[in-house]
């Protein structure tokens, strides 16, 4: 399935009919003109690799959006007791030594009723990788995950012992990477509960009980290794697994979800977030949540195209809002110029050691 940026309102108000929780986030998306449905379009594949396609500023409405809230339910997803099912009628497979599931066959069990939300048929039908306040664009992985896996390396950003938050996951490979980095937690979070359900604890699951696979950087073309279809048996390491939570959800309400939970909160310190500011209508709800999620010391480690063309959001617009609310200090640590220029942004307290 080729996914595509394709914001068009009117398509989504007029969709199928929704579920409640969808009805909901559907009402709140904010009623800003987009571009027009043919400049927005973009494909990608698995991996994503789709690039801006406005100029600065170009295309831009500049009238101030109405701005709404989308508050799909947070709802935090067990870990099932039988392993074996979480990686049933999955094919893996690896890409610089980590296990992912192999998307198109979810999606082909999704259309069959494995998705409760219904995102990929409303993808398909809309033509579009990104649906606000329904489908948020967790069915792929985005080409800036890897930017950030390697930044990891190269920065030597160590994982031991930190209480680590991957923070719109989608696949959750920056969270597996902080796991095999000995992280004392990781908690992942989507928009989306079929995409935890059916991508991202899969993704954990499969990186726990296939031993032997390393985090690796650099190349991440896939490796020659044919697909795995038949995953190994369950035979995960329970340390790995109980260290890790997942939660579906809109931002405001999955923070609002840990912080009212009846077990203590202890506030992560790593927030590890990809490709997650393309939309300038969640920033509010995004910076929020960093900072009443982030310990007073902890580093927000963001990985962002320059420029979303079509969609409106990018770093230098984040971080200007950053600097705005005043809360925080940012800083860009590494700028990558291969094609579409993409950029690490390091996020801490104002007030932090
Ligand atoms: C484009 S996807 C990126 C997925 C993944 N980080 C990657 O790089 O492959 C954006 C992610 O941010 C999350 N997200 C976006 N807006 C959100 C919101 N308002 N509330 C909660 N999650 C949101 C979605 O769930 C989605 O997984």
């Amino acid at each position: 399935m080729a996914f595509r940026f394709n914001f068009s309102i009117d398509e989504i108000e007029h969709s199928e009919a929704a579920t409640p929780d969808e009805v909901d986030a559907q009402r709140c998306t904010p009623k800003r003109k987009q571009e027009s449905t043919e400049k927005s379009k973009q494909t990608a594949g698995t991996v994503a690799d789709s690039s801006p396609r406005l100029g600065a500023g170009e295309g831009r409405d500049e009238t101030p959006p109405e701005k709404k809230f989308c508050f799909k339910a947070a709802k935090e997803h067990k870990i099932p007791e039988d392993l074996n099912k979480v990686l049933e009628n999955k094919v893996l497979e690896t890409l610089s030594g980590l296990y992912y599931v192999n998307m198109s066959v979810v999606e082909m069990m999704c259309v069959h009723g494995a998705d409760a939300e219904g995102i990929v048929s409303k993808s398909v039908s809309s033509r579009s990788d990104l649906i606000p306040g329904v489908y948020e664009g967790g069915l792929k992985i985005w080409e800036c995950t890897f930017d950030l896996i390697d930044y990891f390396s190269e920065a030597e950003i160590h994982f031991a012992n930190k209480t680590v938050l991957d923070l719109g996951c989608g696949a959750g490979l920056l969270g597996i990477v902080a796991l095999r980095g000995k992280a004392e937690k990781v908690h992942f979070q989507d928009y989306n509960s079929t995409v935890i359900d059916e991508i991202t604890l899969p993704n954990v699951v499969a990186n726990c009980i296939n031993e032997g696979s390393r985090m690796g950087s650099g190349d991440h073309r896939k490796t020659s290794k044919p697909p795995l279809k038949r995953p190994k048996k369950a035979e995960c390491s329970p340390d790995a697994l109980t260290k890790c939570r997942f939660f579906s959800g809109e931002w405001s309400k999955v923070s609002e979800l840990l912080l009212s939970s009846n077990e203590p909160f202890l506030k992560y310190d790593i927030i590890l977030t990809s490709e997650t500011i393309y939309n300038p209508d969640y920033y509010s709800a995004l910076h929020d949540t960093l900072a009443q999620l982030l310990d007073k010391n902890g580093r927000v480690y963001l990985a962002s195209k320059v420029l979303y063309f079509g969609v409106g959001g990018g770093i230098y617009l984040f971080e200007k809002f950053i600097e705005e609310k005043n809360v925080f200090r940012s800083s860009i640590v590494k700028t990558i110029d291969k094609g579409l220029q993409r950029c690490i942004m390091e996020i801490a307290f104002k007030d932090s050691s």
